[in-house]
């Protein structure tokens, strides 16, 4: 068996009471990768999440971590009365060293550049800096996967964009597996190394496709164009989709 994996599902089922969410799902995702998970809402993508993370148990099948992992929610996963240091503070607990801790502090805050709102509590910031600060919390210490949640689709466009500008800046300092979780079409085509399409519940992998360009990509780079292209026709939500159902309805 190929040992070179950073989280691996074998046969994984999950139910909520009768309500089959998760059906016999198996998925390897390698180190280093940018996994992106995109599918209709209510598919099950973050009861996937929430089983890689080991949050929430399987019914059935086996999860395998390896690495120290980190978890990025949509919803303000900061703590209010706690300042931005604080926060970003406590993905360095296991970090003893005072100076080293300092140090480490620092350069997280300068890699978001939020230096000057290291003393702030998360009211008095955007939601955009809120999601940066989360973003350093999650990229701080040893970890190795981090798995992201719908991170930005509580925000802007105007902002959504950055962000995704940012996380790409982000992840070439600090490489790291990633599994992000969304429903935006543009963004699984501008991140991900590779983009798996989910099908309506219970949550199947119904296609997967590989991305080479380098990161950060522009919208209109051809190999987005044509990323969304594919996603939009495998989600099923194509023109030529929306007609095929009607004329299926028609007759
Ligand atoms: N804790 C829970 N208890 C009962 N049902 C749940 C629970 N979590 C999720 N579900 C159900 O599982 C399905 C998938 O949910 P979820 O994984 O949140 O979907 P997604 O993130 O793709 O929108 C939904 O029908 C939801 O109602
Ligand atoms: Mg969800």
């Amino acid at each position: 068996m190929n040992d070179n994996f950073a989280l691996r599902l074998d046969h994984v089922s999950r139910d909520f009471g009768g309500l089959p969410v998760l059906d016999d799902l198996s998925l390897t995702i390698t180190p280093g990768e940018f996994v992106v998970l995109v599918g209709p809402s209510g598919c099950g993508k973050t009861t996937l999440l929430n089983v890689l993370s080991g949050a929430l148990a399987p019914s059935s099948g086996t999860v395998t971590t390896q690495g120290v992992l980190r978890t990025v929610y949509q919803h303000d996963g900061l703590f209010p009365w706690l300042t931005v240091r604080d926060n970003i503070g406590l993905g360095l607990r296991g970090l003893t060293d005072k100076e080293a801790k300092a140090r480490e502090l620092a350069e997280l805050l300068a890699l978001i550049r939020l230096e000057e709102f290291a003393g702030h509590y998360p009211h008095q910031l955007s939601g955009g800096m809120r999601q940066r600060v989360e973003l350093a919390r999650a990229l701080a210490g040893r970890s190795d996967i981090l798995l992201l949640d719908e991170p930005f689709s509580a925000l802007d466009y105007q902002t959504r964009l950055r962000l995704r500008r940012e996380l790409a800046r982000l992840l070439a300092l600090r490489p790291r597996t990633v599994v992000f979780v969304t429903h935006d079409i543009e963004e699984a085509a501008q991140l991900a190394d590779r983009v798996l399409v989910l099908s309506e519940r219970p949550a199947q992998v119904k296609t997967e496709l590989l991305l080479t360009t380098p990161r950060p990509r522009d919208l209109t780079d051809p190999s987005v164009v044509e990323a969304m292209g594919r996603i939009i026709h495998d989600l099923g939500l194509a023109e030529s989709d929306f007609e095929l159902r009607e004329k299926n309805l028609g007759e």
